[in-house]
This record gives structure tokens, sequence and C-alpha cells, in this order.
């Protein structure tokens, strides 16, 4: 297995996470190309891919994260802008997927670590994520914690991520 060489996601890259995350994904949790490509523009310096040595083209992973409100959720599968003004803003760890070929060495904890830097320079103090697919273990592993949805509106969000979501929580 070649070595995956992290870099920032770009509008480019679209297509090829598209494929990765049908491989990764069961089918109600697939999000639209356009759902996607808003969260990329949101936050472009935060959003990373993988890819093999000498070939940025063929994604092994991808990751997208965004700062977003830390009182709300960014709706599934919806299309996000900029609209909040003042208040609490949190890191938001939207999707982490590595296509199978690419899982179990290390890839998903590089992209995490290099966008986790991205928001430190933004200023960020707090992360959260919807964990889905039972991988909560795996965000537990990285110090996330699960918390309850704090009111109805916060709750209604969270059950459009599945009947399996867990919002969690940590520092950045
Ligand atoms: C979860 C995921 C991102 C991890 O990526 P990865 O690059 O394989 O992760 P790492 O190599 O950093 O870590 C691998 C370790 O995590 C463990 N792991 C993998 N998936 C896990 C899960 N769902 N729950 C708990 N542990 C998990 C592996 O068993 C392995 O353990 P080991 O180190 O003891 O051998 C990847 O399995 C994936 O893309 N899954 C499908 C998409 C998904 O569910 N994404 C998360 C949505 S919130």
């Amino acid at each position: 297995m070649r070595e995956s060489i992290l870099r920032p996601m770009t509008p480019a890259d679209l297509p090829a996470v598209l494929g990765i995350q049908a491989q990764c994904y069961r089918g109600t949790l697939h999000e639209s190309g356009a759902a996607l490509a808003s969260r990329l523009a949101l936050s472009p310096a935060t959003c990373w891919v993988a890819a093999p040595a000498g070939r940025p083209e063929a994604l092994a992973a991808y990751l997208f994260t965004h700062m977003w409100p830390q009182d709300s959720l960014p709706p599934f599968d919806g299309l996000l802008a900029r609209h909040w003004d003042g208040g609490e803003l949190t890191w938001f760890v939207h999707d982490m997927a590595v296509a199978p070929a690419g899982q179990g060495q290390g890839l998903a904890l590089r992209l995490w670590q290099a966008a986790r830097a991205a928001a430190l320079d933004a200023g960020l103090c707090s992360s959260r994520l919807v964990a889905v697919q039972s991988a909560a273990g795996w965000w537990g592993r990285l110090g996330y914690q699960q918390i309850a949805p704090a009111g109805a509106a916060l709750s209604a969000k969270l059950a459009a991520y599945g009947d399996d979501a867990v919002l969690m929580e940590r520092e950045v």
C-alpha cells in the first residue's frame, strides 16, 4: 500500500468523495453533492482528503468539518450557509469516511488532526459531532463523549441523522 498524502479538499474532489460515501454509508445516510459542496464552501481550510502518493486524484479518505452555532445542529443533507450572528461557535466534525481499502491505517486520525489544527487556528474551543453507524466508540477513543441534545428542536435535527445517531462533544 502506498503512503497517503493529506491535503485540503477542493471542489474537484467531490465526485471521488461521493464515490467513497457510497462505499462507506448505508443509503439513508447518503448526502447530495450540493449539500457536501456547501460544507466545503463554508470552510475549505477545515475539509481534508487523503490520497495515495503520486495519485492525488485517487482519494482514499475524506473529512468535512466546519464551524457552526454550538446550540444548533446543521440539517442532515441540507445546504449550509454562514447565517449566524454572534453566539458561541463549535468545530462541527460532519463526516469522516475512509474507503474500505484504506481503513485501519490511521488515516482517519491523521485527517482529524489536520483539520483540528485549522480549527485551532480559527480560534474554536469546543468540538461536536454526530456519530452514526456505531462509530461512537471510534470517536470515544479521541476523547469525544456523548451528550444529550438540549431541547426538542435539537432532538429533531439529531433524529434526521438516523435512529442510532449519537451527539458527542470534546474540547478542540
Ligand atoms: C470509522 C472510520 C472513519 C475509521 O477510519 P480508519 O482510518 O480505519 O481508522 P483508524 O485506522 O484511525 O483506526 C482504526 C481502529 O479503529 C477501530 N474502528 C474502526 N471502526 C470503528 C467503529 N465504528 N467503532 C469503534 N472502533 C472502530 C478499528 O477496529 C481499529 O482499531 P485498532 O487500532 O485497535 O486496530 C472508518 O472505519 C470508516 O470510514 N467507516 C465508515 C464510515 C463511518 O462510519 N464514518 C464515521 C461516521 S460518524
